[in-house]
């Protein structure tokens, strides 16, 4: 159905039947959404990408021009167009999903672009390159497995910083993944490999589109999510 033509109804569906629990199904239904994502996400009042890139520029000290950045689970490329109005030029963008891919090459701001299934496959990208590593919307159980956070410290360069979002799905599953999550975060620290710069909540980041709540629980109509930012560790030098 054509982009004009969805309603907010359409849009519920197509969430709902986003459910299964492997990653492989799930970015196999990102390539069938992939012309109305933007669209739908729209329709669910969805407002990660606004909300983390708020976040991070507000935490930012650099030259947005000359930073490079990695957006992981770029989708259709929505992180990178709302960077690069706040000047932001140069994006690197992985994804599971070749249609999500193909839709990110249209916005035409991406000087490379690299598939890969995260969890099963290695992230794509040079170890310490990165001015700043994006994940955005898809740090969650089903998609993109808590042991991705070290390897996007890795892809980050000395001083470089990680922002995170991590979605909360009100689930048990989405219990276990915070926890398990915020322990690797913290673990990390204590290893030395980053230094905390920011966490703030991402409140009402879109409509809880996959539970049909009744009209008087308002406050229940919407799901919430955490947004992280780290900085990685500069080498230390002893001469
Ligand atoms: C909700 S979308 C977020 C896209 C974009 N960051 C945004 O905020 O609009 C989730 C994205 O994660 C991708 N994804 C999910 N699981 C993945 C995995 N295991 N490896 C790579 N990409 C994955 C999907 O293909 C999809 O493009």
């Amino acid at each position: 159905m054509s982009n004009s033509r969805r309603t907010a109804a359409d849009a519920r569906s197509a969430f709902q039947s986003c459910r299964s629990p492997d990653p492989k199904d799930r970015v196999q239904f990102y390539d069938s959404w992939a012309e109305t994502y933007e669209k739908d996400h729209g329709l669910a009042s969805y407002r990660a990408p606004h909300l983390a890139v708020e976040f991070l520029s507000k935490n930012f000290c650099g030259s947005p021009e000359e930073a490079l950045v990695l957006d992981v689970a770029c989708g259709s490329g929505w992180v990178a167009k709302l960077m690069f109005e706040l000047g932001f030029r140069n994006f690197v963008g992985v994804d599971g999903s070749k249609g999500m891919l193909e839709q990110a090459v249209k916005s035409s701001l991406y000087q490379d672009l690299r598939l890969a299934l995260l969890g099963s496959q290695q992230l794509p990208a040079q170890t310490g390159t990165f001015d700043v590593v994006i994940i955005v919307g898809a740090l969650r159980p089903g998609f993109v497995p808590v042991s991705i956070v070290r390897e996007l410290c890795q892809a980050a360069k000395p001083g470089g910083y990680v922002c995170m979002t991590r979605v909360d799905p009100k689930s048990e599953s989405g219990d276990r993944y915070k926890a398990s999550m915020e322990l690797e975060l913290h673990l990390m620290e204590d290893e030395g490999l980053w230094t905390h710069v920011a966490t703030e909540d991402m409140h009402h980041y879109m409509v809880d589109v996959y539970n049909n709540h009744n009209k008087e629980e308002q406050n229940e109509q919407y799901l919430n999510g955490t947004m992280y930012l780290y900085r990685k560790k500069e080498y230390r030098r002893y001469f």
